[in-house]
């Protein structure tokens, strides 16, 4: 057995001392949308920091907490609060929550972010599901001992994000009259934003958003069998295209703007996934 294995059991069982909760899908919260968190039919709050060895995220406006409970009836769990590559975590301890949510029972996992975008048909303030998504400007979260408890040493990568989910969440977005776009993400290692060549570089590349996270937690959920989607609120144009200069608290307030349909597309997005 691996040590990363060792280690992902040990908090398991810290957590499986703590809780039982079996939940079907797992949600990822991304920059602004945390509070949908509090949203929903609570069961039971978890901080990252009660778990011993669990990576505890420093990164404004993200809680640190597992929240359990159910979105229309469906167990969920959701992480109020990710870890980021560029806090200085190394990639194992990036995906270790993931990776213990598909040891709880999630099949499915429901990452959401707030992205540049990159495409010029889109505006600040649209969603993009991803459809696809460059991982490469990071380090593989798979990257040493392969952990063969969770997955194979080489993974297919063909169809990272669920062709079924993903038309579920055209479905719901359009019955819910909310636009979304399409397109792929990827992900930079921050915590800079993009210099416009940069920006640049990644649409010649075939990139519609730019992010800092999402991607790696991808990789390695698909390792594990996972089935994936992915929603991006594109928060602002990345750098160069407006001429106007990045910052958090733009990014944050964007989010915040759109988050009630946001909201309301993950909750009919998740009640129709677990009754596909
Ligand atoms: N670049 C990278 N990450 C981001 C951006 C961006 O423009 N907006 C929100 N997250």
């Amino acid at each position: 057995m691996t040590a990363a294995y060792k280690r992902l059991q040990e908090i398991y069982g810290s957590l499986q001392e703590k809780i039982h909760f079996q939940p079907k899908i797992a949600l990822v919260l991304g920059s602004g949308l945390g509070d949908y968190a509090e949203s929903i039919r609570t069961e039971a709050v978890l901080d990252y920091k009660e778990l011993k060895g669990f990576p505890v995220s420093t990164v404004s406006g993200h809680k640190g907490r597992f929240v359990f409970g159910y979105v229309k009836d469906v167990p969920v769990v959701i992480m109020q609060g990710r870890v980021h590559y560029y806090e200085g975590y190394p990639m194992e301890d990036v995906v270790l929550p993931i990776r213990l949510m598909k040891m709880m029972g999630a099949q499915i996992l429901f990452l959401t972010n707030a992205a540049g975008g990159i495409n010029d048909r889109f505006k600040a303030g649209d969603f993009m599901m991803i459809t696809d998504q460059i991982a490469n400007f990071v380090p593989s979260p798979l990257i040493g001992p392969n952990i063969e408890e969770l997955g194979v040493r080489f993974p297919d990568m063909s169809e990272i994000y669920d062709k079924e989910l993903c038309s579920i969440l055209r479905g719901a977005a359009k019955d819910l009259g909310i636009g979304l776009q399409e397109g792929t993400y990827i992900q930079l290692s921050g915590p800079n934003y993009e210099s416009p060549h940069e920006v640049q570089m990644c649409r010649i590349l075939g990139a519609d958003a730019v992010g800092m996270s999402t991607a790696c937690e991808a990789v390695a959920a698909n390792h594990m069998g996972m089935k994936i989607c992915g929603i991006s609120c594109i928060s602002n144009m990345a750098c160069g295209i407006t001429g106007q200069p990045l910052s958090h608290e733009e990014v944050k307030e964007t989010a915040d703007r759109v988050a009630p349909w946001f909201k309301s597309l993950i909750t009919e997005g998740i009640a129709r996934m677990a009754c596909r």
